[in-house]
């Protein structure tokens, strides 16, 4: 947080091409070893609209319905309806950190894989939750200017037990 490239909207990738697929397998890396749910291009230094998630077993969200692996490249968000949802939420360029945010409970993505593959997709819960983290990151957007509360922003260990499971 603070890095300039963070606050930075970035550009369009290439699928297909070599680069793109080294930088999502430098991303899996770097998601799997710190435990995240998902990471975006821009927070390994690379300002290219590219995000990756995953979540199955993860000691950083228990208590959440699995999403499948996913590498979404120039992702493109609908969301469907107004309704929204609060959930805590971290980031590994916040680290330590967790905050409750509002997010839309259900959306629509569309983008491609790194070969060029169409997705579309309609989730909700916490699969929408962890796209609009990610999508924001290719805005320049962090979590905590979502925080409508800074009450309900602090650090892991002096919030562990106040956090309610996230709803899925
Ligand atoms: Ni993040």
């Amino acid at each position: 947080m603070g890095h300039p490239l963070l606050r930075q909207v970035a550009a369009p990738a290439v699928v297909g091409s070599p680069e793109l697929h080294a930088l999502v397998a430098d991303m899996d890396d770097t998601m799997r070893a710190l435990s995240g749910a998902g990471l975006a291009a821009p927070q390994i230094g690379v300002s290219l609209r590219v995000v990756i998630f995953e979540l199955k077993d993860n000691p950083r969200y228990p208590h959440v319905a699995p999403v499948p692996y996913t590498a979404l490249v120039n992702p493109v968000l609908t969301v469907l309806g107004e309704e929204q949802e609060e959930g805590w939420e971290g980031c590994l360029s916040v680290p330590g950190l967790r905050g409750l945010v509002p997010r839309y409970r259900r959306l629509r993505y569309q983008g491609f894989t790194p070969d060029g593959a169409s997705i579309d997709r309609t989730v909700e819960g916490f699969h929408a939750r962890v796209v609009q983290h990610e999508v924001d990151h290719l805005d320049g957007i962090l979590y905590p200017q979502r925080i409508r509360d800074l009450r309900s922003f602090g650090f892991e260990d002096a919030l562990a037990g106040q956090m309610t499971p996230l709803p899925d």
